[in-house]
């Protein structure tokens, strides 16, 4: 609510604070010179003295609008899949045996720490990856992995089972109302038995397609990449059905993966382009970070100049280092990025002095 002191409206009027007030009570309102008048208040008073009130509220719809979606210009893209699992049942392994690369053999501990991203491109066409980790400490980080993707990939041990990360897994894709599609991995192993982990997956509604349920449920490898190129054209076949379309030809918008401070860099920050085209020189806008984009690298590392919807890419140029899970938009100019990242600062200033005074109160009625 916005509102204006009487002696500041007085100053600002140069009419007398008490001929102010003598108005008011007139009007059959009582006042004080320090007294919080509205809006609306403040109006009735300038009119009174010949003048009129403007309202100057900040929208941030003025810089981001809320534009209809143009059915014609929506193209297809790319489907975005998460990779979930508990800890060390090979999801990284999956993916690289997919991208054919090495990423888990350069992990510290083989442990994946944070949410990879990579465009890779298959037979049945491009398909977008995010790598989650599987330790028990990250469930926030597969929480946003649901939350953006199309699909999930939920990879299961074959030697291991149905685990407390595959149990979490499972309730974040149904939370997200995100399809599941159940990777058996590790079939290579001596002791591993896919059954009974398509028997524990029955407790938690995931019912594969062999035995009447509807889940599709792969044995793969990722050593031997058996049953890779099926689940490949398993994600194809869900994404066809899904049609998966989104306009290019507006200011990008999306989501940040993940964001870090890298020495020489800068802040870096992974983002998963959703709707637009993201293109270097953008004005963007996250949370309360803003910038340029100065620079963008694919997964391989390479400059790209544009990248479409359903791709991710990493960002330099930012005042400082987003919140993942948060959106960007691209705007206007870096003026409006500025603007509106500044709105948010002060929002979440308020906000903070508000809980503070909150809890000083709260500790007064606690202490009396
Ligand atoms: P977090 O990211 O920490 O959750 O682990 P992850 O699920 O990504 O597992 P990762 O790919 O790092 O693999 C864990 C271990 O399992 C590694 O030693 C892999 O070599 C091994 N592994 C992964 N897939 C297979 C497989 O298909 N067969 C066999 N035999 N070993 C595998
Ligand atoms: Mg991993």
């Amino acid at each position: 609510e916005e509102s204006i002191s009487v002696s500041n409206l007085s100053q600002l009027m140069g009419v007398k604070a008490s001929d102010l007030i003598r108005k008011l009570m007139q009007a059959g309102k009582m006042a004080t010179i320090n007294q919080l008048i509205d809006a609306d208040t403040a109006a009735f008073l300038a009119s009174e003295f010949g003048y009129t009130v403007e309202k100057k509220g900040f929208e941030v719809e003025e810089y981001i609008p809320e534009v209809e979606e143009d059915e014609a210009k929506l193209v297809t893209r790319p489907p975005v899949v998460t990779v979930m699992g508990h800890v060390d049942h090979g999801k990284t392994s999956l993916l690289d045996a997919i991208r054919q690369a090495d990423v888990a053999a350069g992990e510290a501990g083989g442990i994946t720490q944070h949410i990879g991203a990579y465009s890779v491109q298959t037979s049945k066409g491009p398909i977008t990856f995010l790598d989650t980790p599987g330790h028990e400490a990250f469930t926030a980080m597969r929480q946003r992995g649901a939350q953006v993707t199309d699909l999930v990939v939920l990879v299961v041990a074959a030697d291991d089972g149905v685990m407390p990360q595959t149990i979490e897994s499972i309730k974040q894709a149904k939370a997200a109302k995100v399809t599941i599609l159940v990777a058996i991995n590790k079939i290579d192993k001596p002791g591993a038995t896919p059954e009974r982990v398509m028997q524990q997956l029955n407790e938690y509604e995931l019912v594969p397609e062999q035995w009447g349920g509807t889940t599709i449920m792969l044995p793969v490898s990722a050593r031997t990449k058996q049953g890779i190129p099926e689940l490949l054209e398993y994600i194809a076949l869900q994404a066809e059905v899904l049609e998966l379309k989104a306009n290019p030809e507006k200011l990008a918008k999306g989501v940040v993966i993940e964001a870090k401070l890298e020495k020489g860099r800068g802040p870096v920050a992974t983002v998963l382009v959703q709707e637009g085209t993201l293109r270097t020189g953008d004005a963007l806008v996250t949370g309360a970070e803003y910038g340029r984009v100065r620079a963008m690298m694919n997964e391989r590392g390479e400059q790209v100049k544009a990248v479409s919807p359903g791709y991710p890419v990493e960002v330099l140029g930012l005042s400082g280092v987003p919140t993942a899970g948060d959106e960007f938009d691209v705007v206007e100019d870096e003026k409006a990025a500025k603007e509106v990242a500044e709105h948010r600062a002060e929002k979440a200033r308020q906000k903070e002095l508000g809980s503070v005074k909150k809890a000083t109160l709260e500790d007064l009625f606690a202490k009396a």
